[in-house]
């Protein structure tokens, strides 16, 4: 059965020194999930925030979902720190760990969603020898680093491959993106079959959020649209 659609605003491209309220008011406007950005200036050319912040977080009343997302190598010690800090998700780099099963294995032990993301230029080769470590898949339609760049359409491939494998694998895990999606580029990604949708600019770069966030989920729905008439087209009379 198809997942309902989470919508998670990106706190990389919220007011920063008033972070707490501006988490408070997304998740008020709609918002399902926190997206957690983190950086370490070694695997990506920027640098953000520890599980400190995760910590604070929690101890300003937010019960919303975390979903971390690791880009940093290594990885493992840090999936030990933010689970303790109240991480819900956690996402690692494929291309930056060294033994995934494993990684995936200890994100679950702690009691997390565990998740693999895709850089735009790494396929999805390891996808089916994890499938039953895996809670969700992160696709990057953006190279990882920062906020507010150009959606790369190859990303549409990628989640319908995706989607394909999962099926095929009778995996429930959910597809989420991340990096350039806006009320346009949602509708393309759900009717690619993505599930789970990461947006920064697109919420806190609006004034009014629930404006932002009723957008994309009307994308989303038009997406949903356009994907069940495909399938339906696809069996013909
Ligand atoms: C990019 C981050 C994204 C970023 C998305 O490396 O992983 O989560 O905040 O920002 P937008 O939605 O503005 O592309
Ligand atoms: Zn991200």
């Amino acid at each position: 059965m198809a997942h309902a659609p989470l919508i998670a605003p990106s706190i990389l491209s919220a007011d920063l020194a008033r972070l707490g309220e501006e988490v408070r008011g997304v998740l008020d406007a709609g918002a399902d999930v926190v997206h957690f950005d983190v950086m370490d200036n070694h695997y990506v050319p920027n640098l953000t925030f520890g599980p400190m912040i995760c910590d604070a977080l929690r101890a300003y009343g937010i019960e919303a979902p975390l979903d971390v997302h690791l880009m940093v190598r290594p990885a493992d010690r840090l999936v030990d720190d933010f689970a303790r800090a109240g991480a819900s998700w956690i996402t690692v780099h494929a291309e930056a760990v060294d033994h995934l099963d494993r990684t995936l294995g200890v994100i679950r032990d702690h009691g997390c969603r565990a998740g693999v993301a895709f850089n735009p230029a790494t396929p999805l080769a390891c996808l089916p020898y994890v499938l039953d470590k895996l809670d969700h898949v992160l696709v990057m339609s953006v190279n990882p680093g920062f906020g507010g760049q150009r959606f790369l359409p190859s990303a549409l491939a990628k989640v319908s491959e995706a989607r394909a494998l999962f099926e095929a694998g009778e995996s429930a895990a959910r597809i989420e993106v991340d990096g350039g999606v806006n009320a346009e580029t949602i509708a393309m990604l759900a009717a690619a079959g993505a599930d789970s949708f990461v947006a920064g600019s697109a919420i806190f770069g609006q004034a009014d959020r629930a404006a932002a966030i009723a957008a994309l989920r009307s994308g989303i729905a038009r997406g949903l649209a356009a994907r069940s008439q495909a399938r339906t087209d696809s069996r013909g009379p």
